[in-house]
């Protein structure tokens, strides 16, 4: 075939697709020895975080001695403020690791998210109020419910029920309470509804996955959470801590520390291998240069990196060429779910690929345009994996964790609907570690995600 006859008509050269897809996947390829470098300044970071405060990396001493007892018994109210939904559940601990819940879910507004912070916390009081007095139906002559207040966003907390937010993160902007003391500003909203419930704690989503994990599999070290954001949280022992020896602990007393390693590389990002989506990402945030880390993970934001990468190749002509691609040049228009559905699509058409693009965007493909779609998605989704395995991996590596094997318990949306995630993270730990890697259990509580709907 002679190539060099040009056709009147314009074509696409045949390779695009394929040439792009190579570029892509430099682009978004971690390489083992790459990933090791990272846990090595990871490690290092994590370990200047628990020498004093306002490290990039605050690695957060949370005021929980130690795991669960497994004895506890009794109900429990918990509110969860996560990046996306609310939920208010009543948890029944029957001791032996056994428990049941009992929950509601509510969706967060992006209003409700920038509105003031008052107005946030009366609404998260005026839902556990409804779910007491409503599902529960208490009234306020009963016994206090004992309130342990899951508020997921970077907090430094000199005590179990007192969390000053730093700043917050996953998309959230809410004025007046960064620099506040969250449990304060709670109890007065609280104070609003008459409700029988005592605030007894708060705590991070990580903390409560390492202790829940842990509750129901006592091999469990590590906490993890791959949802709108990322975080770890793990067991610490106080004379690891220098800046919290000024309490007068004994050295060998445990502690939950929540890294907040999703600020990991923030400020003055030097390590992560950022291509220009992520710094536009994080350029066009409302928290420019913070989470640069939880950015590159996150699902709040793996949609975003897909979409910014298609747009781009839509403005060279490289990609939907004749169509109307409007609906896909606005920012956050294609969500994190759309790449797990694209990446589980069963079919040789790639049905479900068609399906989201056409009844979404408006935008009708061809199958080499779809299986270059799903290929990009799954490099995106690789990477988080991959780049979450080297945060365990900092863990893992700090702690000695490798040789006496240890189980992770993770959850979040991401770790739960996207198809391979955890295949993903335990190849990346095989990566870094050699076999050595695969010791290190996984262990998903995916029977609470699932409980907790
Ligand atoms: C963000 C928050 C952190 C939380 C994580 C997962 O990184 O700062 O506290 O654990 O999201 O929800």
């Amino acid at each position: 075939e002679d190539s060099s006859i040009a056709s009147p008509f314009p074509t696409r050269d045949k390779r695009t697709t394929a040439d792009h897809l190579a570029k892509y996947e430099a682009m978004f390829t971690l390489p083992p020895r790459r990933m090791q470098t990272l846990v090595k300044t990871m490690e290092e970071t994590f370990h200047k975080g628990l020498q004093k405060d306002g490290e990039t990396v605050p690695m957060i001493p949370t005021f929980v001695f130690g795991y669960a007892g497994g004895a506890e018994i009794g109900e429990y109210l918990a509110l969860d403020l996560g990046g996306t939904n609310l939920r208010v559940c009543l948890v029944t601990l029957k001791g032996q690791g056994k428990f049941e819940i009992k929950q509601t879910k509510y969706k967060l507004t992006d209003e409700q998210k920038q509105d003031d912070g008052r107005k946030l916390f009366d609404f998260c009081a005026e839902c556990l109020a409804s779910f007491i007095t409503d599902d529960l139906g208490r009234t306020s002559e009963d016994q206090a419910l004992p309130l342990s207040f899951t508020f997921s966003y970077p907090c430094t907390q000199s005590r179990i029920d007192h969390a000053e937010l730093i700043r917050w993160a996953k998309g959230f902007g809410a004025p007046n309470v960064e620099g506040h003391d969250v449990a304060a500003i709670f109890a007065e909203s609280l104070a609003k509804f008459n409700v029988p419930i005592k605030l007894t704690s708060i705590i991070s989503d990580t903390t409560g996955t390492l202790i829940a994990s842990n509750y129901v599999d006592p091999s469990t070290k590590i906490g993890v959470i791959f949802g709108t954001g990322c975080n770890a949280a793990y067991m610490e022992t106080v004379g690891n801590i220098p800046k919290m020896k000024h309490l007068g602990m004994p050295d060998d007393q445990e502690m939950a520390i929540s890294c907040e390693w999703g600020a990991f590389d923030s400020f003055v990002p030097q390590h992560l291998p950022r291509t220009k989506y992520d710094v536009i990402i994080d350029e066009t945030s409302n928290k420019p240069g913070e989470q640069v880390f939880e950015k590159m993970i996150a699902g709040l934001y793996l949609g975003e990196v897909f979409r910014l990468v298609l747009a781009e190749m839509v403005d060279a002509g490289d990609l939907f060429l004749g169509q109307n691609t409007s609906k896909l040049e606005k920012a956050y228009a294609l969500d994190t779910a759309f790449l797990s559905l694209m990446e589980s699509d069963p079919t040789d058409e790639l049905l479900t690929v068609i399906g989201i693009f056409s009844y979404f965007f408006g935008i009708e493909t061809t199958l080499e345009e779809r299986q270059f779609c799903r290929s990009l998605a799954k490099l995106i989704g690789t990477r988080a994996a991959r780049l979450g395995a080297c945060g365990l991996a900092a863990i893992v590596s700090k702690k000695g964790y490798l040789d006496k094997g240890c189980s992770i318990g993770a959850d979040g949306s991401l770790y739960g609907k996207y198809p391979g995630f955890a295949d993903r993270i335990h190849e990346g730990l095989i990566d870094i570690f050699g076999e050595a890697g695969r010791q290190v259990l996984r262990r998903s509580v995916m029977h609470l995600t699932k409980v907790l709907g």
